[in-house]
């Protein structure tokens, strides 16, 4: 059996940091309101040149070479994005051309905040059936970009940043399975509409339904893998809210010292979130060889998903 590997890990953050006081200068907030109900104290913003391409390309490169492995090597480049470089062509190209990568596929995937677990399902899918042995998986986004810096209800709340993996197919597990999920009946719950710039969205029916779909896709990952909450080593759930975080650990009976947390830190940089999170934990050395992973997600759409990995 073969199966898809997490060989390296890298992530990217921009320089710039707007504190929580930051914000209380220009708008109607405060550095405790966005404490008490998100746990955020700080993002990073993207500079003027800088876009999803640039964060992703050093991410991707730190996953690189934590994975001793050279971009000439990889035959599979995608991309999870919801702020993209261009309309087109994709993130995934731009990166690949910046990387000396020729002829592999590369494409981007636009699952919002579950982008980095859609992304990765598709990924392990093409390595698992031999389409692909060595992909490079990014989560890259400058929300700064599609947020109303005016607007207190949503700019307090994201972030830029981007987060990599390479994956490699390997007789060694491995990623053990993917699980994603989708209901656009809610696509009006979060959104940025055609022709608008900014993210509009129903904060209180995207917590609740957040917290309840973040338990039953935990459910079914531990169900189809015959595992039990108590063999889990570490939860890297998507990093919106540590309200919502911390629902999910409890669904999981996991302490928050199993729960990788950078929500404080990065705010909710979507797709990148994950990625973000795990190359953290790997860098400092929470994260060991052999351990159990669980990540989750859920984002606009809405769009849900996890995976479990043996790291
Ligand atoms: N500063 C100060 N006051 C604020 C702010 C702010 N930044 N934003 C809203 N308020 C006020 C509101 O106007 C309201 O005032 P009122 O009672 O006088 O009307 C009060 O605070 C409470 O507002 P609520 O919206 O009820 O606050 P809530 O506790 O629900 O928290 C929040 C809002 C943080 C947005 C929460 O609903 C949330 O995190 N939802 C999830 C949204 C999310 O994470 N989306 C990201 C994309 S999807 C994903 O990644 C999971």
């Amino acid at each position: 059996m073969i199966y898809a590997r997490i060989a390296g890990t890298g992530s990217y953050l921009p320089e710039k940091v707007v504190s929580n006081k930051d914000l209380e200068a220009t708008m109607d907030t405060s550095d405790e309101w966005i404490r008490e109900r998100t746990g955020i104290r700080q993002r990073h913003v993207a500079a003027e040149n800088e876009f999803a391409s640039d964060m992703g390309l050093q991410a991707a490169r730190q996953a690189l070479e934590m994975a001793n492995t050279d971009a000439s090597d990889i035959d599979l480049i995608v991309v999870g994005t919801t702020t993209p470089d261009k309309v087109f062509p994709s993130t995934a190209c731009t990166i690949q051309r910046r990387l000396g990568v020729h002829n592999s596929p590369a494409f981007d995937v636009q699952a919002v905040c579950s982008g980095f677990v859609y992304a990765l399902d598709v990924a392990n899918r093409m390595v698992i059936t031999g389409g692909a042995t060595k992909a490079l998986v990014i989560g890259t986004e400058t929300l700064s970009r599609i947020t109303d810096w005016d607007d207190r209800s949503t700019a307090v709340l994201f972030g830029d940043g981007a987060g990599a993996v390479v994956l490699e197919a390997s007789e060694k597990p491995g990623i053990l399975s993917t699980h994603t999920h989708a209901d656009g009946e809610f696509e009006d719950l979060l959104e940025v509409p055609l022709g608008e710039q900014y993210i509009r969205m129903n904060g209180n029916a995207v917590f609740r339904k957040a917290v309840a779909t973040l338990g039953s896709i935990a459910r079914e990952t531990l169900a189809t893998n015959g595992v039990e909450k108590a063999d889990l080593d570490w939860l890297v759930p998507h990093q919106a809210n540590l309200r919502i975080i911390s629902a999910a650990a409890r669904k999981l009976d996991l302490p928050m010292e199993q729960v990788v947390v950078t929500v404080d830190k990065h705010a909710n940089t979507s797709a990148a979130s994950i990625p973000l999170a795990l190359d953290i934990a790997v860098r400092d050395g929470r994260i060991q060889r052999g351990q159990l992973l669980l990540l989750e997600a859920f984002g606009g759409g809405f769009t849900w998903g996890s995976a479990l990995v043996r790291f």
